[in-house]
């Protein structure tokens, strides 16, 4: 089931008096190969993003700097979590429905993501993703 692979990854800090410093590996902090990375910022009070699932790009979501809420659904179920630390990554996997809001005033929210875009492999219409959770969930199987 999607939702329950949903998870917050403690990602590794180096810490000195200067300052901290995090570093991440594709395929060993993040579990998979990460294709790009992409960062939200300059967003406005007040406004919400995503509203959207992918069809096979798995993401982790750093709140590089600030904060913001995320809520994931999959069906009826939802999952709620706040990201406020750099030094913590949110796991969405495939077919998950996001949103993000509550952004801070000045926040980063920092995406890992495992594929290239497309638009594509988007799910954009709410009703569409609802049929497709009412399928039966195949995983899919490593190469
Ligand atoms: P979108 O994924 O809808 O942003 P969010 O879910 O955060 O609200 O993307 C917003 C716009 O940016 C859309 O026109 C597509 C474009 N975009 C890219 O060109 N490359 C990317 O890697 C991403 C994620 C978006």
């Amino acid at each position: 089931m999607p939702l329950s692979d949903c998870r917050l990854i403690s990602l590794p800090k180096v810490q000195r008096p200067q300052g901290n410093l995090t570093a991440l590996h594709g395929g060993a902090e993040i579990p998979f190969r990460i294709e790009r990375v992409y960062w939200l910022y300059d967003v406005p009070a007040g406004v919400y993003r995503g509203a959207h699932s992918h069809r096979t790009v798995e993401t982790v979501l750093i709140a590089a700097m600030g904060g913001f809420t995320v809520t994931l659904s999959y069906g009826e179920d939802r999952a709620r979590f706040t990201l406020r630390r750099p030094d913590v990554g949110l796991y969405v996997p495939p077919l998950v429905w996001r949103e993000l809001d509550d952004f801070t005033s000045g926040s980063v929210c920092l995406v890992l993501a495992s594929e290239r875009y497309d638009e594509a492999e988007y799910i954009r219409d709410f009703g569409e993703f609802m049929s497709q959770t009412r399928k039966p969930f195949v995983p899919s199987q490593p190469a």
